[in-house]
């Protein structure tokens, strides 16, 4: 490591520094490469603020969601005041559904735009964890870019976490670009998933850094469930999917670049791409690399990954850190701005799969709000990829909470993707191929492809219900099935009204 010339405090002197009221932008995307020690310390000097009788909240920004030592903690210590841009914490999400916490649902890739314009305020702090730094203001970032490159640039002060558990030899793994903003903005030059365009490094006035605080710390990331007979089912019908549009043409023999979501669903469905004979070698432009990609790329699968971060669970980071130089010209860590970025999905021409909590059946997706108000985790990055992709595919099991809930439902109780943007779903029943479907063709299709049995004749008695108009909704039962489990605890035996 290198000796810096930096205040060197610990994590409770650098909390000390730091204001009620402040905006903090924080590293992480995911629990990984998210501030670790600052932010927890800060979360008890905010117990001790509240248990002397005075107020103490600060608004947090990060690149998503974090690891529990900065949403968890906080939360717990009812710290946060306002929240963007995604977050997927239990104890923030209840602060969040209670009204505690004020929380502003964000596409990814707008966010540091609107941090750099000025659109979310003054930011008084950046804390950001490193794996190393140099005397003149260099910053090798860890397991995620994020927004950390705008948070260190437009924050007056900065505090950097050093954290040992990650190696300088990192560097080299980032490719940090910031594009100027309007109307000074030119075109990124990325023309294939392997572009590189950036500095190795974020860069930043020395005379910034408030402090350095030494850590040794592992990312607070957590495994896949395993593969289950359902997310297993999902991960076959995409692959197949995919596979049969190579052979028919709609998709090029050599494949195009990958952006796959979050969560076990994600991970079964590139397991699945990855044993699927007729899937060729492919790249990856995503947000999170997350565990199956790691096995896949030692495979030769996938010939390289870029996102924003690198979320595997400890034992396959450590697989990663054992491998460093295999890996160094397969993996590579950009800014959310850029991984995100709609110019560069639509001219990679990339293949986008993102998960569904509901889904309607002309085709718009909830992908935020379970029955309409309760969040979850947030919008992402899924509208960055949905909205610009060569083929955008939704993924979800048919049925929720033990067959209890249809995911699909007449209309979605909240919309993050609209049947404008969604082409292809896919649940363990099957495929509902919506391109070029008006809205009766795509309801049939949806009904009789993706419904769970359980809700298949129910679902198609609502669209046979009425023949008016382009779309066959009837309001007055569009969120029947919606109330009926909010009254009785089960979608099934919902009746519609003539
Ligand atoms: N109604 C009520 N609850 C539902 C539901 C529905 N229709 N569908 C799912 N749920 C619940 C599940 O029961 C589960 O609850 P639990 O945590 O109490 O067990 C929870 O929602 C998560 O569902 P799960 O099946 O475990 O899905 P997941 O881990 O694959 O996550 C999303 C699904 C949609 C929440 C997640 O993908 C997400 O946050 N997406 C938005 C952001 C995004 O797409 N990012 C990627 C862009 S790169």
């Amino acid at each position: 490591m290198t000796p810096t010339t930096y205040p060197v405090l610990s994590p409770e002197e650098a909390a000390a520094m730091i204001h009620h009221g402040a905006t903090i932008g924080f590293s992480g995307f995911t629990p990984a490469g998210a501030a670790k020690a600052v932010p927890k310390a800060l979360a008890a000097r905010a117990s001790a603020e509240h248990q002397a009788g005075r107020p103490f909240q600060v608004a947090v920004v990060t690149g998503a969601s974090t690891g529990d030592s900065l949403d968890g903690e906080l939360a717990r210590a009812d710290a946060i005041s306002w929240r963007t841009p995604y977050q997927s914490n239990k104890h923030l999400r209840a602060n969040i559904n209670a009204g505690k916490t004020k929380f502003f649902d964000m596409h990814l890739s707008h966010l540091p735009q609107q941090v750099r314009c000025g659109f979310l305020g003054e930011f008084d702090w950046a804390i950001v964890e490193a794996a190393d730094i140099t005397p003149d203001g260099q910053i090798v970032l860890t397991t995620s870019v994020g927004a950390s490159p705008t948070f260190l640039r437009c924050a007056k002060k900065i505090i950097v976490e050093v954290n040992a558990f990650h190696s300088p030899r990192l560097r080299g793994f980032h490719d940090i670009y910031e594009p100027l903003d309007p109307p000074y903005r030119q075109p990124i030059p990325i023309v294939r998933a392997t572009d590189r365009i950036g500095s190795p490094v974020v860069k930043v006035d020395p005379a910034k850094i408030a402090a350095v605080v030494y850590t040794d710390l592992p990312d607070e990331t957590g495994g896949f469930d395993p593969t289950d007979p359902v997310t297993a089912r999902i991960g076959a019908n995409v692959a197949d999917f995919l596979a049969n549009e190579i052979t028919v043409g709609r998709v090029p023999r050599e494949f195009l670049p990958l952006q796959s979501g979050v969560g076990n669903i994600a991970n079964a469905v590139l397991g699945a791409l990855g044993t699927n004979p007729d899937i060729p070698p492919f790249e990856m432009y995503s947000e999170v690399i997350q565990d199956s990609v790691i096995d896949l790329v030692r495979s030769g699968k996938i010939r390289f990954a870029t996102g924003t971060s690198l979320t595997v669970a400890q034992p396959v980071l450590q697989k990663f850190y054992d491998d460093l130089e295999f890996f160094r010209p397969r993996i590579l860590l950009r800014p959310q701005e850029i991984t995100n970025n709609p110019e560069i999905v639509r001219r990679l021409g990339i293949i986008t799969i993102n998960t569904a909590i509901e889904l309607d059946v002309f085709g718009n997706v909830n992908s935020t709000h379970v029955m309409g108000s309760n969040l979850m985790n947030g919008i992402g990055g899924s509208g960055d990829f949905t909205r610009n992709a060569y083929i955008s595919i939704f993924t979800c099991p048919s049925s929720a909470k033990g067959g209890k809930i249809s995911t699909i439902v007449p209309l979605v109780s909240h919309m993050d993707h609209s049947e404008h943007s969604v082409q292809i779903v896919v649940t363990e029943q099957g495929v509902a191929d919506l391109r070029g479907k008006d809205p009766l063709e795509r309801a049939r299709l949806i009904v009789e492809k993706c419904a769970h049995p359980e809700f298949r004749d129910t679902l198609m008695r609502y669209v046979e219900l009425t023949k008016d108009g382009h779309t066959p909704q009837t309001l007055r039962n569009a969120f029947r099935m919606h109330e009926q489990f909010l009254k009785t605890g089960a979608m099934s035996a919902t009746e519609w009204q003539a």
